[in-house]
């Protein structure tokens, strides 16, 4: 996946004259910092460098993982087409560009984020989207959500980790209020990743919550540590995407885990692939998430018929329909 043309122009833009050993550095320091969780009190983007390392060195993969978790909740859901949005820890406007790609009658969003730095940038680069109506509120969001207004969708993307518990829970029941259609919670596709996502599916589904994605069924997740959720998404390396992670290979997997919930109760079918098939020799190994909660290596052959057209197909993150 790359990002939208706007999108990467308007990031070349931000990007343009920023020596490249700078860059460097500073996504060195990110990823460090994001690797360990650090929770030290400071923005991990506390400064106009460590947001153009955003840009340069996170940014394409977020965007990635992101639009796949709000197209498959649109797979999932294809009545449901938002017109307003609200996202929190919007970073520079990741997932108002993901929901925008997926859902063309978008027509608002507010976007609330903590630090000034990605917020600036984030605003510059939201002129260029193709939703008009677009604010930006400077918020830490762990003091409350005053006056944000309901949407129809609420994201929150790759910000759970980078809070306690308490403001995650807290957070997660406030943005439940807010949410009149779908809210969807992305984190890395980490083992830490989807337990925040555990949680938030148990807390929301308490509340009332409706399961749309990933899961095929509303029982308890049936994978089994040290096994987790989690799916992958090629991402196609930009040359200062390339030279500010020093990498040789043009593309990068971003791993992700997510959970879309509706307000709207939601037909569930089909089986989940939970990870990429293995084919060969007129077989097909698949491992897949089912509609009674539970996790199997399932071993579709020729004899399948109409499974196994489809099963060849599937790629990690589908659903394949037939029981
Ligand atoms: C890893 S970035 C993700 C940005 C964007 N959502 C994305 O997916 O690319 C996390 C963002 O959440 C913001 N954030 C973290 N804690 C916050 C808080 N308490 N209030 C507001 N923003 C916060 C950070 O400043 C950062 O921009």
């Amino acid at each position: 996946m790359e990002l939208p043309a706007a999108l990467r122009q308007a990031v070349d833009a931000q990007l343009q004259g920023v020596a490249l050993a700078d860059l460097q550095r500073a996504s060195g320091i990110l990823s460090r910092r994001y690797r360990a969780e650090t929770r030290d009190g400071k923005w991990h983007l506390s400064d106009e460098l460590a947001a153009q390392a955003y840009l340069a060195a996170r940014l394409p993969a977020t965007f990635a993982a992101v639009t796949s978790a709000l197209q498959e909740t649109a797979n999932i859901c294809p009545d449901f087409s938002p017109r307003s949005q609200l996202d929190v820890g919007a970073g520079p406007g990741t997932a108002l560009w993901a929901a925008s790609t997926v859902w063309t009658d978008l027509e608002k969003a507010l976007l609330l984020e903590g630090s000034n730095a990605i917020r600036t940038v984030g605003e510059k680069l939201s002129a260029h989207a193709p939703v008009t109506d677009v604010e930006w509120r400077a918020a830490d969001v762990t003091s409350g959500l005053k006056d944000a207004q309901a949407s129809e969708l609420v994201t929150l993307a790759y910000v759970l980790d980078e809070l306690s518990e308490t403001a995650r829970q807290k957070l997660i029941a406030q943005l439940w209020n807010l949410t009149e259609g779908m809210f969807v919670i992305v984190e890395p596709g980490t083992p830490a990743g989807w337990q925040r996502i555990l949680d938030a599916r148990a807390q929301l589904q308490a509340l009332g919550a409706h399961i749309a994605a990933p899961c095929t069924h509303s029982q308890a997740c049936g994978v089994q540590a040290p096994d987790w959720c989690h799916f992958s998404r090629r991402v196609t390396r930009s040359k200062i995407h390339r030279l500010t992670k020093e990498a040789d290979v043009p593309w990068e997997d971003e791993k992700f885990s997510y959970l879309a919930v509706s307000r709207q109760p939601v037909a569930l079918s089909g089986q989940r692939v939970l990870m990429q098939p293995k084919s060969g020799g007129g077989k097909v190994l698949a491992k897949l998430c089912s509609t009674d909660g539970s996790v199997v290596e399932h071993l579709i052959t020729k004899r399948d018929k109409a499974l196994f057209a489809q099963a060849r197909r599937v790629d990690w993150g589908d659903l394949l329909i037939a029981e």
